[in-house]
């Protein structure tokens, strides 16, 4: 069996990476506006230092990205060019509400994303809609502390409720939140969470969860409500943890690593919490309040498929155990794989392993929604790029990726890579970080201009989705 004959092959983007454009058209503030390139990011994204508003010390590069607010027809037209069947891209929650708790939405959000849909459209690509990548309003970090609060809940549905109604008939593939996950390790950026004071962050961080959990299947609700047919999935970020030796201790790690993750999967396709996670908070005191009501609203609404993003896998090794009992481990290199610059180790069989596993968990289709390699590109005087090792990275994986179809039978929708135009890191806030087909003229700090150019990629690319994959070469 090969890929599908409408396999969707494309790329991602995220709002708050490509767009600029701000404080453009009634664009409220968002966290990740606040995000700076440099070394106070990480203790930014991760809720530890507080950055409500701009200063002069540091660049924030969410505010200008690659201009793709002004930019999307010329940008869509190379992914038209690529042969994209699907374009994979998030909506600002700020553009739609600016501050987060308006009761009407902003026209000019709407009609911003109604004209990029309508773009794609009109190249025969498929918009899929991510409704929440990374970007929450910082209206509602203040007023009410991010998404801890059960009130965000209401207001999330007036968003889904704005873009479900408006997008009816044109949009198929929503995605509630992008890598769901990444709330544990970047809950400023994941949640709009602060924690410097929190008397226990934890704990804010598993009320947080539960509602966002109960946010996106009422969000799956809504939207089975308003289009029947519109699909919604969930976004795992799929980072796979082995075990160091086959030390039982650090399989036993392994596995614990691994269900941390797994588990809001659990609940957002098999719609309750799983019993390890249940335990696991209770001992610890970490279990959120539910009102009467919310494991019903999880339970009857479950995703429609699962998608995720694969970049890498990591390597934990046991240290023992706490006085509580839990094991505790530190990630050590694995020495069988190559890493990236940014140290992301290279691993294109555990693709297939994460494929497989998913399917044989859920059994639900899924949807691969980020892959790619970021790299610094050495562009010529042409902005041209020989990138035969992002060629190199992409091959390996797309042929796992086919195996796991054409020999173990998973269900595969599509597959989007991150990245088809280079655009700002998530995790570093650096434009060098290079993921594209299409080269971006613009460097760290903000200069450059901003000239799109085709890297050697391109035109792999291009062939590879011709042939539905066949030709790799
Ligand atoms: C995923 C995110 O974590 O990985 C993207 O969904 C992000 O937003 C991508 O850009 C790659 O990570 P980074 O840190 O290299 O941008």
């Amino acid at each position: 069996m090969a890929l599908r004959e409408d396999f969707l092959w494309g790329g991602a983007t995220a709002a708050n990476q490509c767009e600029g454009a701000y404080d453009v058209d009634g664009r409220g503030l968002a966290n990740v506006d606040l995000s700076p390139v440099g070394e106070d990011r990480q203790a930014i994204i991760t809720g530890k230092m507080k950055m409500f508003d701009f200063d002069d010390e540091h660049f924030y590069p969410a505010k200008g990205s690659i201009d793709m607010y002004h930019r999307y027809k010329e940008d869509i037209a190379l992914f038209a060019e690529m042969g994209f069947k699907v374009y994979r891209f998030s909506i600002a929650w700020t553009r739609i509400f600016p501050k987060g708790d308006e009761s009407e939405p902003n026209e000019a959000g709407l009609k911003f994303y109604e004209d990029l849909i309508d773009e794609c459209l009109k190249h025969g690509i498929e918009p899929l809609i991510t409704i929440t990548h990374f970007d929450f309003p910082m209206h509602l970090v203040h007023e009410y502390g991010g998404w801890k609060n059960r009130k965000i809940i209401d207001l999330y549905q007036n968003l889904v409720t704005a873009i479900f109604t408006r997008f009816k008939g044109k949009v198929k593939y929503y995605l509630t939140f992008n890598e769901i996950n990444v709330i544990l390790e970047a809950p400023f950026m994941g949640a709009g969470l602060y924690l410097g004071d929190e008397e226990n962050p934890k704990k804010a961080m598993y009320q947080a969860i539960h509602h966002e959990l109960v946010a996106s299947a009422l969000a799956t609700k809504i939207a089975h409500e308003i289009d029947p047919d519109a699909k919604i999935g969930c976004m795992l970020a799929s980072t796979p943890h082995y075990p160091f030796s086959s030390n039982p201790e650090d399989i036993f790690a392994a596995q614990r690593v691994n269900w941390d993750n797994y588990f809001f999967i659990d609940v957002q396709s098999r719609g309750y919490y799983p019993t390890y996670k249940l335990k696991e908070l209770e001992r610890a005191n970490l279990m959120p309040e539910m009102e009467e009501g919310d494991l019903d609203i999880l339970r009857e609404n479950t995703v429609d498929f699962i998608s995720f993003s694969y970049y890498t896998t990591r390597t934990v090794k046991s240290t023992g155990f706490d006085k509580n009992g839990n094991i505790t481990y530190e990630v050590v290199e694995n020495p069988y794989l190559d890493r990236t610059d940014w140290g992301w180790e290279i691993d294109p069989l555990a693709f297939r392993t994460t494929l497989n596993n998913l399917w044989d968990k859920y059994q639900k289709p899924l949807f691969v929604v980020e892959n790619g390699l970021g790299v610094v590109d050495e562009a010529d005087e042409n902005g041209y790029v020989e990138d035969d090792y992002r060629i190199n990275y992409l091959r390996d994986h797309i042929k796992q990726m086919k195996d796991a179809v054409e020999l173990d039978g998973v269900n595969l929708l599509g597959y989007t890579t991150w990245g088809p135009i280079d655009l700002v890191s998530a995790g570093t806030g650096e434009m060098k970080k290079r993921y594209g087909f299409i080269y971006v003229d613009r460097d760290n700090y903000g200069n450059g201009t901003l000239k799109r150019t085709k890297k050697k990629s391109f035109d792999w690319y291009k062939k590879v989705i011709a042939s539905n994959g066949e030709d790799l070469d």
